[in-house]
């Protein structure tokens, strides 16, 4: 049985890395697919792989922090498959450096596009899934929203935001049927990680820190995330709201993480 079926899913960041594997995998579920990214061709590759897998998804080229690309997303998907009654906030940015490492301007773009999306997101479809009936909002965090992750100031303090605005808003929205969930991935086997690495002195080296450290000896993959999303989308989830899941091994329980 397809966990999603005819759920109408709006993803942020949907081109590439994990929100890439949410969007196959929600389509895959049965879900109808609104892929959301600041790239338009990656939106476009994912919307092929989708309709080429028999599923449906609409592109949707829009900068989360622009109200109108936002609100043109969200218009453009309802008239395609109807009212979005699930939203995935995955886009984000990583930028690295220890607080006074980080320029005002990258903090306030990492604001602007991991924080300030999931408001503009999220005020777009909460009139929506009130009048439908309620509806899942799941935010893209991570376990240095938690824990911090030394080098990644800006970055960990707007997943940490994210953690408190899902916390907020299940609170505001549950008799609107509304349920509204975190979910805090540590390291994933993603083009993030990937990127990241590459641009350490030691790439090599700095990957196998990477493993060593996690308590299962590996890094997570897309594909242990993307199930979590599924759960919390689906009914199955029906009295879960407020939660931030760690999809981590146990690597928020262990402490210890490589200084990088
Ligand atoms: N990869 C990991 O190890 C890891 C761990 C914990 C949490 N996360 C979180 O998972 C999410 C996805 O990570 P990923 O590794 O797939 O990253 P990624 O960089 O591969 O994907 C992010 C996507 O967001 C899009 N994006 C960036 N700015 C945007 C904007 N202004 N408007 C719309 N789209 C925009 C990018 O184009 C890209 O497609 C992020 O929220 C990240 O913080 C990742």
């Amino acid at each position: 049985m397809q966990a999603l079926k005819g759920k109408v899913s709006l993803i942020t960041g949907a081109g590439n890395g994990i929100g890439r594997g949410i969007a196959l995998r929600f389509a895959a579920e049965g879900a109808m697919v609104g892929v959301l990214d600041i790239q338009p061709d990656a939106c476009q590759r994912v919307v092929e792989e989708i309709t080429q897998a028999d599923g449906q998804a609409v592109a949707l080229p829009a900068d989360v922090t622009r109200a109108d690309d936002v609100r043109a997303a969200v218009r453009t998907l309802t008239e395609r498959f109807g009212s979005p009654t699930v939203l995935v906030h995955n886009a984000a940015l990583m930028p690295s450096g220890t607080l006074d490492q980080t320029s005002e301007d990258v903090w306030d773009r990492a604001f602007a596009v991991n924080v300030k999306g999931a408001y503009l997101t999220s005020r777009e479809v909460v009139p929506l899934m009130r009048r439908a009936g309620g509806g899942s909002i799941i935010l893209m965090a991570s376990i240095t929203g938690t824990n911090g992750l030394p080098g990644l100031a800006a970055y960990s303090a707007t997943k940490g935001a994210l953690i408190a605005l899902a916390r907020a808003m299940a609170i505001d929205y549950a008799r609107d049927g509304i349920r509204v969930n975190a979910v805090s991935p540590g390291t994933i086997d993603s083009p993030m990680l990937h990127t990241f690495v590459a641009a350490q002195k030691d790439p090599e080296e700095t990957r196998r820190a990477f493993d060593e450290v996690q308590p299962r000896g590996r890094v997570g993959t897309i594909e242990e995330v993307v199930n979590v999303f599924v759960f919390l989308a689906s009914d199955q989830a029906s009295f879960v709201s407020g939660a931030n899941y760690a999809v981590d091994g146990g690597a928020s329980i262990k402490g210890d993480q490589p200084r990088l």
